[in-house]
């Protein structure tokens, strides 16, 4: 087997360099304002397939952004990996808490990566973990040749529900054909503690507009003696959860996958310190759902969660209103056997039962997604496992996430293949937050561990075949 370590470490300086280039678009699907920046990424990760190897490229246009498709077949008898990831990256406000421009990287120690890490939106969501897999090809086709057929599917709607994506894979299925697909927009545990993600939680969207009166009032004439919707909506928000910190939405864990004693027992001999956990985040103590360990509630347990309330007067100063409307939005985690549908339709008739006479209430459904778990007995995670050993020196443990990509569990269904999640980010990472990073270290072992997944998956596919 080829080294790659050499060809990495005498590359490294440029890798970097092509990431920041692709860092600097600010390519934000959620804000149409940014359309033109959305246009260039797209075609600036397509030069980059055409560059490192790429034999076919385009841009595969959709209602929204373009798909970039790229592929290289080297033998049909060859089994094939299909790459996927997004050039989308979330909004970067709040702006002021960002110590650098989010869109001009800078890198950075911090204490979880001594070697520096990659401070900007998009480092390792999902840009810098995407990338890694564009540099690996280059890594594959200087140092031999690829093992394998590769076909690359990166889109542009991840951070905002993959809606395109959906029926470009329902209507392409003869063109993704392949027998993995591998991604890598996760975690993992630690730099020392590699780790494969084997779930993620599924996912429901709600926002919700409460209308009282038909205009703003005087909370003085009319306080006390109408419905204001803001109170009524953080009432309705309160009930939702119980004393013991359940869902109290009727129905909403009937169909909940519970674990066994011993997969719970497994879980428990995860590496983590909730110590830590508290110190990075400056809370005293953790909060969640009775009964369950702190990585039981964040992975496979269902939550909800408000993720933005808003109505009434918020400007300087006071004013003395009753506002006429009130809104929230509202996410629920899924695990495995609870349908985002139903859990939706399930929300949307218990929070419309629980307001009063006074009050109006309108439920819109966002997107939302299935959760996804994969065994770590098949042939993908062999292979990865193998790969890790030899680069990190250890096998990685297989671990649940709390995260959701929706499109997972769409692959399965329509392209009947599985994917396996090779994450390299850390949760201290601060995706989607003010000062998203993502290692140094992590990019350039993400470039050295993927060939040789490559390499091992092919030779386990055609010895299994
Ligand atoms: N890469 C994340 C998902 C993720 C991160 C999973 C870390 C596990 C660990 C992805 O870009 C993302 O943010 N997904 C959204 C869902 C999407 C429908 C907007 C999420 O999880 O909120
Ligand atoms: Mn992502
Ligand atoms: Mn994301």
């Amino acid at each position: 087997m080829p080294t790659f370590t050499d060809y990495i470490q005498k590359h490294k300086k440029r890798f970097l360099e092509e990431l920041f280039s692709l860092i600097r678009i600010p390519s934000i699907s959620a804000d149409s304002a940014y359309t033109h920046h959305m246009e260039a990424a797209a075609k600036a990760v397509q030069a980059a397939l055409k560059e490192v190897g790429c034999t076919h490229t385009e841009l595969c246009a959709t209602n929204g952004y373009p798909i970039v498709y790229g592929e290289k077949i080297v033998d049909p008898k060859l089994p094939t990996v299909l790459v996927y990831g997004h050039y989308d990256v979330q909004p970067p406000d709040p702006l002021d808490l960002w110590d650098n421009d989010p869109f001009d990287p800078v890198v950075k120690k911090t204490a979880n990566h001594p070697e520096g890490a990659i401070f900007a939106r998009g480092a390792c969501d999902d840009k810098g973990q995407m990338f890694m897999h564009i540099k690996a090809m280059e890594v594959m086709e200087q140092n031999g040749g690829l093992p394998c057929n590769i076909k690359f599917m990166i889109e542009g709607e991840e951070e905002v529900g993959s809606d395109n994506l959906e029926d470009f894979v329902r209507a392409n299925t003869k063109k993704l054909a392949n027998d993995v697909i591998l991604i890598s927009d996760t975690g993992m545990l630690a730099n020392d503690i590699p780790s494969i993600t084997t779930g993620l939680r599924g996912l429901s969207y709600v926002e919700v507009e409460l209308t009282g009166p038909n205009r703003d009032l005087h909370s003085g004439l009319y306080g006390g003696a109408v419905a204001n919707p803001i109170n009524i909506l953080t009432q309705m928000i309160a009930s939702l959860h119980d004393d013991d910190n359940h869902i109290t939405i009727p129905g909403f864990y009937d169909k909940v996958a519970g674990l066994s004693r011993e997969e719970r027992d497994e879980m428990a001999t995860i590496p983590f310190s909730l110590e830590a956990y508290q110190k990075a985040l400056d809370i005293e103590s953790v909060h969640g759902e009775e009964g369950y360990t702190t990585l039981e509630r964040k992975s496979i347990r269902p939550t909800l969660d408000v993720n933005g309330i808003w109505g009434g007067y918020t400007g300087e100063g006071a004013k003395t209103v009753i506002a006429s409307k009130a809104y929230a939005k509202i996410s629920m985690r899924l695990v495995p056997n609870q349908k985002s549908d139903e859990i939706t339709a399930l929300f949307t008739k218990h929070f419309m039962s629980l307001a009063p006479k006074g009050v109006r209430v309108k439920v819109t459904p966002h997107h939302g997604g299935e959760a996804y778990v994969m065994h770590s007995d098949g042939l993908e995670f062999q292979a990865a496992r193998k790969a890790y050993l030899e680069t990190f020196g250890k096998a990685p443990l297989p671990m649940r996430d709390g995260g959701s990509i929706p499109i997972v569990a769409l692959f399965e269904e329509t392209l009947k293949s599985k994917t396996i999640l090779m994450g390299f980010g850390l949760d201290s990472d601060a995706i989607h937050s003010p000062n998203e990073h993502f290692g140094v270290f992590n990019f350039l072992k993400g470039i050295e561990t993927i060939p040789h997944f490559y390499h091992h998956f092919t030779q386990l596919f055609q010895e299994n075949r």
